[in-house]
């Protein structure tokens, strides 16, 4: 074999596994320089290409975090998000941007961290997990990845979930408007006709004042389409009752997309919490969630008049008999006034028999709500009758 050639195919191995090792090598730093440390030399970058060399010398490398010990969290977002407090970054990109200034004003970061609002996951260092939206960890960042999954028709609103933990008793947060609508919702709606909401309300559904708690395996998902989740869940449940529980007779109320979002968002954000009582607005006892003047003063009224006995019952929950003054807030059932005829039309029997064998959401509401003795049911007919006799008198006059 020739000498010089071996050598040479030598030197080339050498050279070849030579380059191999400095590429592994590069390979290797690169792959344990955490990704955190890229994200503060490109913000110094920035800074000085932005701001100036001499703003830029000021930065400190490092892992930062806000540790809140009235919270139990120690939150190191701001070592990617290292511009949150500066001036003139309004327009960076993320993790650099400024933070929206209004907002903490009324909420100081050192008392509060991030993930309190944000969501994610206060100690990690790397985007993923930080994030949060991985296997495990129930608190991802309500943010940008979610919202893509759930759509809800405006952006950024996700986080209002996590104000409400807190703003739970106000009428009105502002920088909430979600929040506010499903409350808005709530009241109209009369939700409290079947459910307990902070101790109030019926019982023909679960108790909701802390629904926010309600385990994901608790769920069942076996009619939802899509991605899987207790907020794909509740969207769909409220969009159609029937249709992810079919037993139900949570009344469908025409909910499109918004509002389907919106009491997802209010209903989720019912989570027991234990914060320290420094934590919650002022509001939290003063405007807590009780019927108002207005409404107490109505109740009385009725109270007073000829349908008393269906205000006392609680029927008046859901049921109008506008014959006898009585209006009801939620009126998920029909107005009571011409019940006589439209019983015998629409279930064909005798108001008589309707109340001894109800079907429906009336059967439900008769065998676990309200216990009428029989007596009392004699009196349900009899007081219907009269206010059919009203009725038709009314439907009389009016003709003429
Ligand atoms: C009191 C609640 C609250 C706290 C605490 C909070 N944020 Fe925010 N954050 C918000 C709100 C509200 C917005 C604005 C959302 C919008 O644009 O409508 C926001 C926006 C952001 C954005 C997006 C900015 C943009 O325009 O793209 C980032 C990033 C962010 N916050 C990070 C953080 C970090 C990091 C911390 C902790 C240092 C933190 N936030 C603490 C409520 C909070
Ligand atoms: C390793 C770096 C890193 C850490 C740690 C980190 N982030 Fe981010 N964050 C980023 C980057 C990069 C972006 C911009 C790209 C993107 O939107 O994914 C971003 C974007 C965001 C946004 C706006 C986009 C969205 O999804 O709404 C928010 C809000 C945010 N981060 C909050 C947080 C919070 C809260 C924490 C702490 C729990 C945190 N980040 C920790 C790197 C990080
Ligand atoms: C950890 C609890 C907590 C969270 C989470 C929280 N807040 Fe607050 N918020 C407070 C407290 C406490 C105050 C101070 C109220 C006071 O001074 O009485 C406050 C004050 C406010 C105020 C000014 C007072 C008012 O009612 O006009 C607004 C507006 C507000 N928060 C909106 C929000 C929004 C929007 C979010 C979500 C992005 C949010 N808050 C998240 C506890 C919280
Ligand atoms: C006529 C009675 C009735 C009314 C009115 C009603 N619901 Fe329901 N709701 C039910 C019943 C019964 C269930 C249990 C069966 C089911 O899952 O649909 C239920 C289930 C729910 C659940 C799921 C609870 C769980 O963990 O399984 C939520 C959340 C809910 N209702 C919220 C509301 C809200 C918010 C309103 C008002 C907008 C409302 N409901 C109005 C009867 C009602
Ligand atoms: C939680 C809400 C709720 C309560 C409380 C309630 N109802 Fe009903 N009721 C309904 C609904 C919904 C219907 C319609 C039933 C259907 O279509 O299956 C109804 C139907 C009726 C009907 C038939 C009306 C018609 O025109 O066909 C009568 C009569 C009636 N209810 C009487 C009562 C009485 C009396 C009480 C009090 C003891 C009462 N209801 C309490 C929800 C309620």
């Amino acid at each position: 074999m020739d000498k010089s050639k071996l050598k040479k195919d030598v030197t080339i191995v050498y050279a070849v596994a030579l380059m191999g090792l400095i590429v592994t090598i590069i390979m290797y730093i690169g792959y344990f320089t955490p990704e955190w440390k890229k994200y503060q030399s490109e913000f110094k970058r920035y800074v000085s290409e932005k701001l100036g060399e001499e703003k830029a010398k000021a930065i400190e490398f490092g892992v930062k975090q806000i540790y809140v010990k009235e919270l139990n969290r120690v939150d190191r977002c701001i070592t990617c998000h290292m511009g949150y407090e500066w001036k003139g970054l309004e327009n960076a990109p993320n993790p650099f941007k400024t933070h929206p200034k209004e907002i903490l004003d009324k909420h100081p970061l050192q008392k509060y961290g991030c993930t309190i609002c944000h969501g994610g996951q206060g100690y990690a260092l790397n985007k993923e997990e930080a994030h949060g939206f991985i296997e495990h960890w129930e608190e991802p960042l309500l943010g940008k990845e979610l919202e893509d999954i759930y759509r809800p028709p405006d952006r950024k609103v996700l986080l209002q979930m996590n104000c409400n933990i807190c703003h739970r008793y106000d009428t009105l947060t502002p920088g909430a408007d979600y929040i506010n609508y499903a409350k808005k919702l709530v009241k109209e709606k009369g939700c409290r006709a079947c459910h307990k909401i902070n101790g109030r309300g019926g019982v023909i559904g679960p108790d909701l004042t802390y629904e926010g708690d309600k385990a994901p395996e608790q769920f069942d998902y076996s009619r939802i389409g899509g991605y899987k989740s207790v907020f794909a869940w509740h969207v769909a449940h409220f969009k159609n009752p029937k249709m992810v529980s079919p037993e139900s007779i949570m009344p469908e109320m025409g909910f499109g997309s918004r509002e389907a979002i919106a009491l997802t968002l209010l209903t989720m954000s019912w989570k027991k919490v234990n914060l320290p009582p420094e934590y919650y607005p002022q509001s939290y006892t003063a405007l807590a969630d009780l019927p108002t003047p207005e409404e107490i003063e109505k109740e009385r009224q009725m109270r007073e008049g000829e349908g008393a006995f269906f205000v006392n019952k609680g029927c008046f929950v859901c049921h109008s008999i506008s014959v006898f003054g009585i209006e009801s807030a939620a009126k998920i059932g029909p107005d009571l006034s011409n019940a006589l005829e439209d019983v015998q039309s629409r279930f064909g029997k005798t108001l008589e028999n309707f109340i001894k064998e109800p079907t429906g959401t009336m059967s439900i509401v008769l065998g676990s709500q309200i216990m009428l003795t029989d007596s009392e049911k004699v009196q349900v007919v009899e007081l219907l009758t009269k206010a059919y006799e009203k009725y038709r008198k009314q439907q009389l006059t009016s003709k003429h």
